[in-house]
């Protein structure tokens, strides 16, 4: 929420660390940021500033529960705090380990068309290696492997939302899960976090003046307490376009996929 406090070393009066009431668990490039930063325009919720990866990193989960709680942002009584890492999703570890800390939490995860997904994917790496002065390869080279669609291919094995959805399940109840729709977050953003606001138990206070369109972005942005932000120019980029018969190729990989997963959370996605 906007009265959520930043990391500083004195304490503001009156508040503390608590471990998080919920968890945006992912997916990687499924539109976490924004749905992190959409609830945070809610007064009663303080959100974690960095992404911690407590539960999908050894090296941080050994760092045990008190570290973790120290993590987060200091919270006012009526708060409720929230932390998200997209790598939780597709981590084998993270569902037993939430568990094993609070086994009534409640998640959020957002998913967005699996295709769209991949190729985001591939994108943010491109960028990320462009500016780390790394070699890059064409997305065609990514996705394809010996004449055949590269199914090993990581940005790929992270859109088989069944295959993740399917270990979340084994450890928490699929009403524990809520699934924010990333396609519809990015075109009308209101309906979606009411949505979330509900799951929840959010008392209602984020409107539809908290959003405006903004042309240059080509993406909503937010208004809350007077100030107006958009994302970082690394959320909402432009993708590159792919060769047709490899697009076809990894449609009809994930379209499997999607049928089990539609399956398993009793709901469909018009993914194609
Ligand atoms: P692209 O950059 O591929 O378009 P994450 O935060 O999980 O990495 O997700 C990034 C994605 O969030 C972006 O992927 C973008 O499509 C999506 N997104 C949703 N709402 C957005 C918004 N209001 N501004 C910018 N990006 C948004």
């Amino acid at each position: 929420g906007n009265d959520t406090v930043g990391p500083s070393l004195v304490p503001p009066p009156g508040t503390s660390k608590h471990a998080p009431h919920s968890i945006i668990i992912g997916v990687r490039k499924g539109g976490t940021r924004a749905l992190l930063e959409m609830l945070d325009i809610h007064p009663e919720v303080a959100a974690a500033a960095t992404e911690v990866h407590f539960f999908d990193w050894d090296e941080n989960y050994a760092k045990g529960f008190e570290w973790y709680r120290e993590q987060m942002p200091y919270s006012y009584p009526n708060q409720i705090t929230v932390e998200k890492t997209p790598g939780y999703f597709t981590s084998p570890v993270a569902p037993g380990r939430i568990r094993a800390m609070n086994s009534s939490i409640r998640l959020l995860l957002i998913l967005r068309d699996p295709t769209e997904r991949v190729i985001s994917d591939y994108t943010q790496v491109y960028f990320n290696r462009l500016e780390n002065h790394k070699p890059v390869q064409a997305i065609e080279n990514m996705l394809v492997k010996n004449g055949a669609l590269n199914t090993r291919y990581k940005a790929i094995q992270r859109s088989l939302y069944d295959v993740h959805m399917r270990n979340w399940l084994q450890h928490f109840p699929l009403e524990q899960i809520h699934i924010v729709d990333g396609d519809t977050l990015i075109h009308d953003p209101l309906p979606e976090l009411q949505r979330v606001e509900r799951f929840l138990h959010l008392p209602p206070r984020i409107v539809a003046s908290n959003f405006y369109f903004n042309q240059t972005k080509g993406f909503y942005c937010i208004r809350s307490d007077g100030h107006e932000r958009c994302l970082h120019e690394s959320k909402g980029r432009p993708h590159p376009p792919v060769n047709s018969t490899v697009l076809r190729q990894l449609c009809l990989y994930l379209r499997q996929h999607n049928r089990n997963f539609y399956r398993l959370i009793g709901r469909t996605f018009n993914w194609q």
